[in-house]
C-alpha cells in the first residue's frame, strides 16, 4: 500500500487539487493551499512555505497547531483505549462533564456527547421537541416551534439547515423541517411578535460567526431570556463558534451581559470546534431545572431518546478536557479578551479606507469591507466574493484568515497566541490593505 503522505510530493500542489477533483465530492470551495504541518500559530504547505494562521480551521485550534499537552493526551489515552460503547461507564465523560458544568458553566447540569457542532443543535433541537411535549399547549399539542435569526449558522444537517436563517444552505434540499420560526437578529419586538403557542424555544448564537461577526446586545439577550420565562420557552445558545474562551470567556453570552448576570441563564448550550481544539467533538449542556413537576429538564433525554456511537468516546473526551484545562490554567480566556481588544484597537488606528467596520469580541473578530472600494483595488477580478478577494492577498502575503459572508473576513487566531505572532499578523495585514487601497491622503 502507499504511504498516503507520499501522495502528495513537496510542491505538487496541483496533484492535490487533481487527486480532490476527480475523487472528492466538490462541496467545498478550496484555496490554492496544500497544508504539512502546523506548530502553535505557524502552518506550512507542502512547498515549505509557512504561514501565520489565524483562520485556526474556523475557530477550532484553540491552543494551536499541534500543542505539546493535545499530542501528550492523544497518546496517553489512545495506549489505553480509544473507543468503548456507551453501553459501558465512560469514566473520561464523566470527568469532562464535570468539568463542563463546574467551570465552563458554573450552572448546574448535565452534558451529551457528540461530534460536532451540527450533532450538537440536533441535540438543542431534540431537547426542545421533548419539552413540547412535555410541556404542550392548551389544547394538549405539542408545542414545537423554535425561533431562530436571520445571518445565524446551525450546521449542515437536515434539522441545522432548516433552524439556519440563511436561504443560501436550504438551497435545493426542500421539503426542510417544518418549525422553524426566522426573524432578525437584536430586534425585539420581532422576537416578542413572532411567538404564539405553538413557540417552544428560542435559539441563538450571541456571537453570529459564519453570518460575519454580529454581536448580541445586552438588551436583546436580556429581553429574549425574559420572554423565555414569560412564555415557558427554552433559551438556547449555540456557542459552537463563539464559546471556550474564543470571545473572551468561557461563555460568549457572558462577555456580553457580565459574567455575574442572573437574569440571562440559558436552559441549553452546544459546544464544538474549539472545544476539542481539533479533535472532532461535540457537546451540549442541559440545565437542571424542572420541566414538569416530576422530571427534570437535564433528564428529559431519557434512556434511548438520543445518542450516537462514537459520542463521549474515551479519547475525544479526554482531549476535550486538556484542551480546557489548559484553557483554564493558562487564563485563556483573558488572553483572548485582552489580545482581541488590542487587535481591534490596531485595525481601527490604520483608518483604512477599505474597512467600514472591525467588531466582536476576544479572537472572534470580523474586519466587514466597502464592496465598491474592495472592487477599485488593482487585481480585481469582477464576479468574485469579495471577502474572498481579501483571504487570497492575505494569504499571498503569509497570513491565513477566514471568510464570514460576502464582506467580511475574520481574524481567529490561537487563544495562546504570542504578541508578536500578532504584531506580524498585523503588519501583514496592514500592508496588504494599503497596498490594496492606500489611505487618503
Ligand atoms: C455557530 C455554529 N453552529 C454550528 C456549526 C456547525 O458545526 P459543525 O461544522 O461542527 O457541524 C457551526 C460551524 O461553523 C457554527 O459556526
Amino acid at each position: 500500500m502507499n504511504d498516503p503522505l507520499a501522495i502528495v510530493a513537496p510542491g505538487k500542489v496541483e496533484q492535490a487539487q487533481q487527486l480532490l477533483a476527480q475523487y472528492v465530492v466538490p462541496n467545498y470551495g478550496r484555496l490554492n493551499l496544500v497544508p504539512e504541518r502546523g506548530q502553535g500559530a505557524l502552518l506550512w504547505d507542502q512547498a515549505g512555505r509557512q504561514y501565520l494562521d489565524f483562520g485556526g480551521g474556523v475557530a477550532v485550534t484553540s491552543l494551536g497547531h499541534c500543542p505539546e499537552v493535545m499530542v501528550r493526551a492523544i497518546n496517553e489515552q489512545a495506549k489505553k483505549l480509544i473507543h468503548c460503547s456507551n453501553w459501558y461507564q465512560i469514566a473520561e465523560q464523566g470527568q469532562l462533564a464535570k468539568f463542563i458544568v463546574e467551570t465552563v458553566m458554573d450552572e448546574a447540569g448535565k452534558c451529551f456527547f457528540c461530534n460536532s457542532g451540527a450533532e450538537a443543535n440536533e441535540g438543542l433541537i431534540k431537547l426542545a421537541r421533548k419539552f413540547g411535549h412535555a410541556r404542550p399547549q392548551n389544547d394538549g399539542a405539542p408545542r414545537h416551534e423554535i425561533i431562530t435569526f436571520h445571518q445565524s449558522f446551525h450546521g449542515r444537517t437536515m434539522a441545522t439547515i432548516s433552524a439556519t436563517a440563511q436561504q443560501k444552505v436550504k438551497e435545493g434540499f426542500a421539503p426542510l423541517l417544518e418549525g422553524f420560526v426566522h426573524v432578525d437578529f437584536n430586534d425585539i419586538g420581532a422576537l416578542r411578535a413572532a411567538i404564539s403557542d405553538r413557540t417552544v424555544a428560542i435559539l441563538l448564537e450571541p456571537i453570529q460567526g459564519e453570518g460575519g461577526i454580529h454581536v448580541a446586545t445586552p438588551e436583546f439577550l436580556e429581553a429574549a431570556a425574559d420572554l423565555c420565562r414569560k412564555h415557558d420557552l427554552l433559551l438556547l445558545f449555540d456557542e459552537v463558534q463563539s464559546g471556550i474562551g474564543r470571545a473572551g470567556h468561557w461563555c460568549s453570552w457572558k462577555t456580553i451581559v457580565g459574567d455575574r448576570s442572573t437574569t440571562v441563564i440559558p436552559d441549553g448550550v452546544s459546544w464544538a470546534k474549539g472545544i476539542g481544539g481539533g479533535f472532532p467533538i461535540g457537546a451540549v449542556w442541559i440545565r437542571d431545572r424542572a420541566a414538569t413537576s416530576h422530571i427534570q429538564l437535564c433528564d428529559l433525554l431519557g434512556v434511548g431518546s438520543h445518542g450516537t456511537t462514537y459520542g463521549g468516546n474515551p479519547l475525544a473526551c479526554a482531549v476535550a478536557l486538556a484542551v480546557l484545562q489548559e484553557i483554564d490554567q493558562k487564563n485563556l480566556c483573558d488572553r483572548s479578551r485582552d489580545a482581541g481588544e488590542q487587535i481591534q484597537k490596531t485595525i481601527r488606528s490604520w483608518n483604512s479606507p477599505l474597512l467600514s467596520e472591525v467588531r466582536g469580541h476576544g479572537l472572534l473578530l470580523g474586519m466587514e469591507f466597502h464592496s465598491e472600494r474592495v472592487e477599485q483595488a488593482p487585481g480585481w477580478q469582477p464576479g468574485t466574493v469579495h471577502s474572498i478577494f481579501i483571504v487570497k492577498k492575505l494569504m499571498e502575503a503569509g497570513l491565513l484568515t477566514v471568510a464570514a459572508g460576502p464582506r467580511v473576513v475574520r481574524l481567529l487566531p490561537p487563544l495562546n497566541v504570542t504578541d508578536e505572532e500578532i504584531h506580524t499578523a498585523l503588519s501583514i495585514c496592514h500592508r496588504v490593505l494599503q497596498s490594496l487601497a492606500p489611505p487618503a491622503p
